[in-house]
């Protein structure tokens, strides 16, 4: 029996009434968004590791920035896959996301856990109220209207995560019955290490094997359009 048949097969079992999807840069990749990792996540030869921190950024906010635009580019003229659109079937689940593309929500999910920010949204440096800005900027950096620079509102290398983000993602985590895992490599912290808080059946989904700090139930080794559509059937079955 395929990956796929043996995790659908566990999931009719569970009948699972509380679903928790957790997904990272390859749940977007079948929309044509370079994932981090990998050397199609390089950019002019630099890792997000060199470009996403607040040193980077105080260094050459023009260089940042410009990694951003082009990023929030290709975000723009992208469009959920059929896996963003199979997740937003599920409407009673918790949608727990690194990704900072907005996706989900434009698949219509309704409940989504943002936890590294939006990149459609910027933040003041020096008052740190954030907008929404969804067209290119005309100059870079741009500013606020009190004249400081803006950046993006976005959790960086050596920042802290949102505490709110984290709680509710950890209570969700916590009360699962059911944990998807979707396209992440599970290298960055703390997000990764949500998962090790969920008990009980997960289902991973990626056509590499991930690095997160605790193995899933079943790990299917597909891409996320093609295997989550069949994974959330089995979900919607059971809660019929
Ligand atoms: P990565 O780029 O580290 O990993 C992407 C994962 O997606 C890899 O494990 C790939 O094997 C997998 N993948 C590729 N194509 C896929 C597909 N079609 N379907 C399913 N999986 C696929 O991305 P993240 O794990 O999200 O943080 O990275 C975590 C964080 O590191 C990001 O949120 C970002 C980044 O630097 C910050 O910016 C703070």
């Amino acid at each position: 029996m395929s990956e796929v048949a043996q995790a659908v097969e566990a999931i009719r079992k569970l009948r699972p009434r509380r679903v928790v999807l957790f997904t990272g840069a390859g749940v977007s990749a079948d929309s044509g968004i370079p994932t981090f990792r990998g050397n199609e996540g390089l950019w002019r030869n630099f890792r997000a590791e060199d470009l996403a921190t607040p040193q980077a950024f105080e260094r050459d906010p023009v260089l940042v920035w410009q990694w951003y635009e082009m990023r929030r580019d290709i975000i723009r003229n992208a469009k959920p896959n059929a896996a963003h659109l199979a997740i937003a079937r599920l409407h009673d689940a918790v949608v727990i996301t690194q990704n900072v593309d907005g996706l989900h929500k434009r698949a219509g999910s309704g409940d989504v856990v943002e936890l590294h920010g939006n990149i459609f949204r910027a933040r003041c440096v020096r008052e740190g109220t954030t907008t929404l800005r969804e067209a290119p900027f005309a100059s870079l950096p741009p500013h606020c209207e009190c004249g400081a620079m803006l950046r993006p509102d976005v959790v960086w290398f050596g920042e802290m995560l949102s505490e709110p983000a984290i709680a509710r993602a950890s209570a969700a985590m916590m009360g699962a019955d059911l944990l998807v895992v979707v396209g992440t490599s599970g290298v960055v912290y703390p997000a990764a290490g949500l998962v090790s808080l969920h008990r009980g059946l997960s289902v991973e989904i990626n056509p590499q094997a991930s690095s997160l700090p605790s193995a899933c139930t079943f790990a299917i080794p597909a891409r996320a359009a093609e295997a989550t559509p069949p994974i959330v059937d089995a979900i919607l079955e059971g809660s019929e």
